[in-house]
């Protein structure tokens, strides 16, 4: 779904065109839109109609407080991975309550923050288990398990199975030992198998799973089967993850589970990706084209440091002129950054209408994993983000950093 369209063949944000903006706030930069994010977060909270049913978005995708602050609007809870995420969301207006923390090889330090603030938290391991209820012995816990099966666009975003996460159903005898001996409330059980599939199954499979582990335990009352979810990167190959059949699926697999134990536990999904991916784009303008042993560069802005997913995943984006040229005449063109490593694409052999110097170039499907994932390599200064509204309007929501960031924590 895309929130630009073509007038007089440019690119148009509500009123403002692609030009216009990179004018404005410089090259590049990120772009959401406000409805999208809506329209996702009411079709998860759609997936099950059941009153315990929960959505948690998982901040890590985009923690920009403007963005947390919309997906709250709409009702949906959200995750933590860090105390740097927990500042953010309260900055949004989250309550400790509306906050789950997953937990993954925290310091002492991190966990008392957690624990002043009041907020529940997902353990990782056995031994991470007894650090925590050494310090807040009494407490309620959700416990992570990792299932064995993973699944996700990637070996490196793949959490189940022979990776770091979670604990094996082997030894929950003893985690609830330890839970035992220091008065803690082992109340949830999560479960999150990857990131990325637009096929439903695997992610049922880990429901059904983590629904007959939970069976045995009554003082599980609240499911957390993770995130995941995909959406539609390469629009010619790959089709939007079926959220109504799988919500229909879902809902059955509960409601089954509820009538069969006869308990109502809270159950949850946790997806970030869905949630913000589509609703974000980054603008870069194209600096130079040079042709190399036969081989077509295109020259943008956008290194690595900015959009790192191409060079980190060999992640997909489609790449759209903001200017259109009829005819359309298409090239074989590479597409890379302005990074100082050759690794720096954006996409390669990519067959595309022609791009000249001064094109301003789309990089759709960046709302997740995008600038929170940007890094100041080669001091290079972090984008501007910037909201569509609503009402057409087109707001900023960071600033472009300055040369005084880079050293403002640098002591010389
Ligand atoms: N819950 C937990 C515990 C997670 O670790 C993650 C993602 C999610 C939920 C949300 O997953 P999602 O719905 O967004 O797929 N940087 C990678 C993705 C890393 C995912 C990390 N964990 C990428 O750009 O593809």
């Amino acid at each position: 779904m895309s929130f630009y369209r073509y007038e007089k063949n440019e690119a148009f944000f509500g009123d403002r065109s692609a030009r216009d903006l990179i004018e404005s706030f410089g090259s590049p930069l990120y772009l959401y839109d406000e409805n999208l994010i809506r329209t996702r977060c009411r079709e998860l909270k759609a997936i099950c109609g059941h009153p315990n049913f929960r959505v948690y978005y998982s901040a890590k995708a985009n923690s920009s407080v403007a963005l947390l602050k919309i997906i709250r609007d709409e009702g949906l809870n959200v995750d933590a991975m860090s105390n740097g995420e927990i500042y953010l969301e309260k900055m949004a207006g989250y309550s400790a309550d509306e906050i789950l923390f997953v937990s993954n090889n925290v310091s002492k330090d991190d966990f008392r923050l957690v624990i002043k603030e009041r907020i529940r938290v997902c353990l990782d391991s056995i031994s991470q288990l007894r650090s925590y209820a050494r310090l807040n012995p009494g407490s309620e816990v959700v416990l992570r398990l990792n299932l064995g099966a993973g699944a996700g666009h990637h070996q490196k975003v793949v959490t189940a199975g022979k990776v770091k996460f979670g604990v094996q159903t082997e030894r929950l005898e003893e985690a609830f030992k330890i839970a035992r001996e220091y008065d803690l409330d082992l109340m949830g059980f999560m479960s999150h198998i990857g990131s990325f599939f637009l096929k439903e199954k695997p992610y049922l499979d880990n429901v059904r799973q983590l629904l007959e582990v939970a069976e045995a335990y009554e003082s599980i009352r609240y499911l957390d089967f993770g995130g995941g979810f995909g959406i539609p990167y390469d629009k010619s190959n790959h089709q939007p993850f079926p959220i109504k059949a799988f919500g229909e699926s879902f809902s059955e697999l509960i409601v089954a589970w509820m009538e069969k134990t006869g308990r109502s536990p809270v159950f949850a999904v946790e997806p970030g990706r869905y949630v913000v991916g589509e609703a974000g784009l980054c603008l870069t303008q194209v600096q130079s084209t040079k042709t190399n042993s036969n081989t077509r560069f295109i020259g943008t802005d956008l290194g690595f440091n900015i959009l790192l997913r191409p060079e980190m995943y060999g992640a997909y984006h489609e790449i759209v002129n903001a200017h259109k040229r009829e005819p359309q005449v298409t090239e074989t063109v590479n597409i890379v950054g302005n990074i100082c490593e050759s690794g720096d694409y954006l996409a390669r052999e990519r067959e595309i209408p022609a791009i000249s110097e001064g094109d301003i170039l789309m990089v759709l499907d960046t709302g997740a994993y995008g600038y929170c994932m940007a890094s100041n390599y080669n001091s290079m200064s972090r984008p501007a983000e910037l909201l569509l509204k609503p009402d057409g309007s087109v707001i900023q929501i960071r600033k472009r950093e300055s040369f005084g960031d880079l050293i403002q924590n640098q002591i010389f």
